[in-house]
Formats: C-alpha cells, sequence, structure tokens
C-alpha cells in the first residue's frame, strides 16, 4: 500500500520524507488555512520536495471555476494530482481533465456510488473520508470494503485513497482490505514505528549484552 501525508507543512513532509518510505502528499484548503501561506507557492515547494503524486484542491464549486483553477494547479509540477469534490460539477469536471490528461483526486466521497460514478469519469484517485464517518457514528471502513469491491468487480482503474485517518489501526484496516493507497496526518506516521515491547526488548538486549562484555 503507498503511503501519503495528509499535511501542508513543510517541515513535516521533509521530515516524513526523510523516512524514505513516503509516496506522495495530499493537501486541502483547511490544511492550506492552518499554515497561513499561498496555497500556489506551498504547492510548488511540496513539489521540491517530493516526487510522487501531490494532490491541490480546487476552491471553486462551479465546473468552468474547477476547470480554470484546475487547469493552473495542474501546471505548477508534473507531479499534481487536481483534487476536485465529488459532486456533479466535481465529476463533469473529472471527466474533462481526464480528456485532457489531468490527474484527479475525486474528494469529500461518502457512499460507493460518487465512488463508481468518479471511476467511470476516469478519476486517478478517490478519497473516502472514513474518520468523518465514524465521527457520525458510522463505520468508514464499510464504505471503504464497498468501493473495492465494486472496483474490483469491474476492473476500473481509479486507485482508493483512504482519507481522515485518525489513527494507526484505520491503516492498518486499510492494508488489509486492499486500499491503494492511505493519506495520513504526520501525528498517526511518527506511531507506525512504535510498540512498548520493542523498546523494553531492545532495553534488555543491550543491557544484557553490556553485563557479559562490558
Ligand atoms: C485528504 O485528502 C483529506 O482532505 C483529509 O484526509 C481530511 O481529513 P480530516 O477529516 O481529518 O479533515
Amino acid at each position: 500500500m503507498e503511503l501519503y501525508i495528509d499535511t501542508a507543512n513543510l517541515d513535516e513532509i521533509k521530515e516524513a520524507a526523510d523516512l524514505g518510505v513516503l509516496d506522495g502528499v495530499t493537501t486541502n484548503p483547511s490544511l492550506i488555512a492552518k499554515e497561513g501561506v499561498d496555497y500556489v507557492k506551498r504547492l510548488g515547494e511540496i513539489c521540491e520536495v517530493v516526487s510522487g503524486p501531490v494532490s491541490a484542491e480546487v476552491i471553486a464549486t462551479d465546473f468552468d471555476g474547477m476547470m480554470t483553477e484546475g487547469r493552473d494547479r495542474a501546471k505548477i509540477a508534473d507531479n499534481i494530482v487536481v483534487k476536485l469534490p465529488s459532486t456533479v460539477d466535481g465529476l463533469k469536471a473529472c471527466k474533462a481533465m481526464s480528456e485532457e490528461s489531468i490527474r484527479t483526486n475525486l474528494t469529500l466521497c461518502f457512499q460507493p456510488l460518487q465512488a463508481m460514478m468518479v471511476a467511470k469519469a476516469g478519476a486517478f484517485l478517490v478519497s473516502p473520508f472514513i474518520g468523518r464517518i465514524d465521527d457520525i457514528g458510522a463505520d468508514g471502513m464499510d464504505l471503504i470494503r464497498q468501493i473495492r469491491e465494486i472496483y474490483d468487480n469491474y476492473g476500473y482503474s481509479t486507485q482508493v485513497l483512504a482519507a481522515s485517518i485518525r489513527h494507526p489501526m484505520h491503516v492498518v484496516e486499510c492494508a488489509l482490505v486492499g486500499c491503494d493507497v492511505a493519506t495520513v496526518p504526520f501525528k498517526v506516521i511518527k506511531q507506525f514505528m512504535n510498540h512498548p515491547l520493542t523498546d523494553s526488548g531492545l532495553e534488555k538486549f543491550v543491557a544484557d549484552y553490556q553485563k557479559a562484555f562490558g
């Protein structure tokens, strides 16, 4: 499974890239607002650090506006993927951009038919939001399983990118059901290599060795 980082913070992106296993980046307007930086400038900076897909969301919500912004975003770097909402206008923009060979990530996906429609329109990625579904008392992983099954039934090539991830078990479950990509906040990525038994085991190995050999 590919691993993207879900942030617009350049330090976090650099630190995650240093791990050597980062495949891409996702950003959104809220993440950029948190950083308080110019979106286009920051996307350019991110693309200098990461060569894999970098999702750049449009702010416009109408077809014409999405097309204008999307074409502009796509010019920033070859690895930009234009992020569009899973709405009717977003679907039309997805189709039009795929005909122009602009890769798209259809975001804010909350039900399987949105995923089926955007796959038919040629989306490169679809982003089901697991955490936000869990937040309202439903099961976000059910959506991932349904999309995986539909895509496999018909051989759709759109990649399933699990988004709105809150904790490491979301990532484990995504890997078990065959998600193509998970986009993960930095604080969760940092938990991936943690286990108390690893720490105590390592401490004992070192202590035993020093006791015997000094
Ligand atoms: C990623 O592409 C999404 O924008 C992001 O994962 C949303 O996460 P949130 O629900 O934590 O805001």
